[in-house]
């Protein structure tokens, strides 16, 4: 039998498939098509210090190979989690739940750390894509001595892993990852969106109500395969892949660049119970290649 489990920050998954924050909802939204217990863990919806209704419609716009979305992190605030959710999740499913959070000031984030860490959740995944409305509203995660900062401080009021989630809108990703691992990240998860912009040419107006928005989907999968691979060789911390993974062999390529962990995300939205048919390839490709351990591949890309 193929070794599917990893030890992720010495969290146990039964393998390494887990979900993309904000494209699996709080989890048991879909368990009907496949029981969550199928998945390593998931990263729940985004949460923020208190309850968000989110961005005006549209928040979708579809492109080729992709989406665009500004959903704007609607959600009902993490004390709601904390106390309703998070309780009924470990109630009923037998599986890790990894937190996302996200912030406008370090206060918030270390707030939210906090108040997560008295729970069930087994990871906190910090989402640094968000406005610092302390500086002028630039994304914590485009600036390397912020992001060190910013982890350092909520380090010291989490006593869950903490897992650095990396924008890749920057110049040098392996900067903001060592930002990251320097202030004390336990791992990183990459990628988030890109972001972009489209227009309807006719009204000349952007499709999106927010009118730009983050791309996701295969079409982000070539620059995040880079991206890991890059940040696997700058940091020691395990990382979480994900951006646009369709398919069992979209998991190992992530994988041999570097990752621990991989992430379904938009993939769903086209095929809700895509883990089942990852799975199934992921144990063809092992038995194919006479892999016993997933883990033997992680990093194994043999460069030209
Ligand atoms: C509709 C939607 C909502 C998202 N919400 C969040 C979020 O709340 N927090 C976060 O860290 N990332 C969020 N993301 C980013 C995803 O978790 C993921 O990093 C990105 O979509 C790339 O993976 P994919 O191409 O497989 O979807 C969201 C993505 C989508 C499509």
């Amino acid at each position: 039998m193929a070794k599917l489990e990893i030890d992720y920050c010495g969290v146990k998954f039964r393998n390494p498939i887990v979900t993309a924050s904000g494209t699996f909802g709080f989890g048991y939204e879909y368990n009907e098509y496949v029981p969550l217990e199928e998945y390593g863990g998931f990263s729940a919806k985004g949460l923020t210090r208190t309850e968000r209704a989110g961005n005006p419609a549209p928040r979708i716009a579809e492109t080729p190979s992709g989406i665009l979305n500004s959903v704007g992190l609607q959600n009902p605030g993490v004390e709601v989690f904390a106390k309703y959710i998070m309780p009924e999740l470990k109630n009923s499913f037998d599986t890790n739940v990894i937190a996302n959070i996200s912030g406008n000031t370090i206060e918030e984030y270390a707030e939210m750390a906090e108040i997560l860490s008295d729970t069930d959740v087994a990871i906190i995944e910090m989402n640094i894509s968000c406005p610092n409305v302390k500086h002028g509203g630039l994304a914590f995660g485009t600036n390397a001595s912020v992001v060190e900062e910013l982890t350092g401080e909520v380090k010291k009021h989490c006593k869950k892993p903490l897992v650095v989630k990396l924008s890749p809108n920057v110049t040098d990703i392996t900067e903001i990852a060592k930002a990251a691992e320097a202030g004390g990240a336990d791992g990183v998860s990459l990628i988030n969106t890109l972001l972009g912009m489209k227009i309807d040419i006719n009204t000349r107006r952007p499709i999106l109500a927010n009118n730009m928005g983050g791309l996701s989907g295969p079409a982000v999968k070539p620059v995040a395969i880079r991206m890991v691979h890059q940040v696997y060789n700058a940091v020691n911390i395990p990382i979480i892949g994900m951006g646009g993974v369709m398919s069992g062999a979209d998991v190992i390529e992530f994988m041999l660049a570097g990752a621990k962990l991989v992430a379904l995300g938009t993939g769903m939205f086209r095929k809700p119970d895509l883990i089942l048919d990852v799975k199934r390839d992921i144990e063809a490709y092992m038995s194919r290649f006479k892999i016993e351990d997933i883990n033997d591949i992680i990093g194994q890309v043999q460069l030209n």
